[in-house]
């Protein structure tokens, strides 16, 4: 990008602690992977980030996963309509509308994520709501219940300071009975010794009717350090 450089430390970091050191008129700053708002901030710096330099394909991966879905319950992509948590600045929400998707409405905690999206995507969201999914008010609560969404999506925003598993499983009271869920998540949270309660909510999905129709492991991003991070992508929906 011109007029600023990123460089990545030389040492491996913990997911969650990694940072980039930013150089931009003429200053210089440390901005942690997690900082969100400074990166969307910037127009581009968080597509260069992910997406040039850590090499980041959660988007492309879901697009092939809502085709598969589509496929496999005989519907047309055009008549999806979606729920896209933790949608950030609308990276995965343009992939979703480039494979066809009908109604799409983006959610997101951050005011500046939102303002991204409509800055950089102006054209991808029906709506973008700013909520906090770990505390909806009542009206927006309503609202999301009245939209009559067949699916819900949420790529690589559930999980470490994002989207906690009582939220997702909030945002999963908002779908329809027979709608899909289709996420990428850290493989790590879907173990059985997974301490932050989302494989628990996939078990409960499981328990409700929810069958498991596309799983695939991927390479999500590479580290600062270069080292790979796997995620799985999952797509269940209700058959009952
Ligand atoms: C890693 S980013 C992913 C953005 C987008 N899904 C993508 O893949 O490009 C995680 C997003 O989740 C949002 N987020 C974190 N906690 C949230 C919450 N409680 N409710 C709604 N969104 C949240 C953050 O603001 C951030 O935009």
């Amino acid at each position: 990008m011109e007029g600023l450089t990123i460089d990545f430390p030389p040492l491996p970091l913990p997911q969650g602690r990694e940072y980039f050191v930013l150089r931009c008129d003429g200053q210089t700053r440390n901005v942690s992977l997690h900082d969100y708002d400074a990166i969307f901030a910037i127009p581009g710096l968080y597509e260069e980030v992910f997406r040039e330099r850590l090499r980041c394909e959660s988007g492309e991966v879901v697009s092939r996963a809502i085709s598969f879905i589509s496929a496999y319950k005989g519907m047309s992509i055009g008549s999806f309509r979606l729920l896209e948590i933790g949608a950030g600045n609308g990276v995965v929400g343009q992939e979703l509308r480039r494979v066809g998707v009908g109604h799409l409405i983006g959610l997101d905690v951050s005011n500046i994520a939102c303002e991204a999206a409509w800055r950089d995507r102006s054209t991808v969201y029906d709506d973008y709501i700013v909520a906090d999914l770990d505390c909806l008010n009542e009206d927006m609560d309503r609202w999301l219940r009245k939209k009559i969404f067949n699916g819900l999506v949420a790529v690589a925003s559930l999980g470490f300071a994002d989207v906690a598993a009582s939220a997702f499983r909030r945002a999963l009271s908002f779908i329809q009975p027979k709608a899909f869920v289709a996420v990428t998540i850290k493989e790590d949270f879907l173990r059985g010794d997974d301490r932050t309660g989302f494989s628990q909510v996939f078990g409960d999905l499981r328990q409700n009717g929810f069958k498991q129709v596309f799983w695939e492991r991927h390479i999500h991003r590479f580290s600062t350090s270069n080292e790979p991070i796997y995620y799985i992508t999952l797509v269940l929906t209700n058959l009952t």
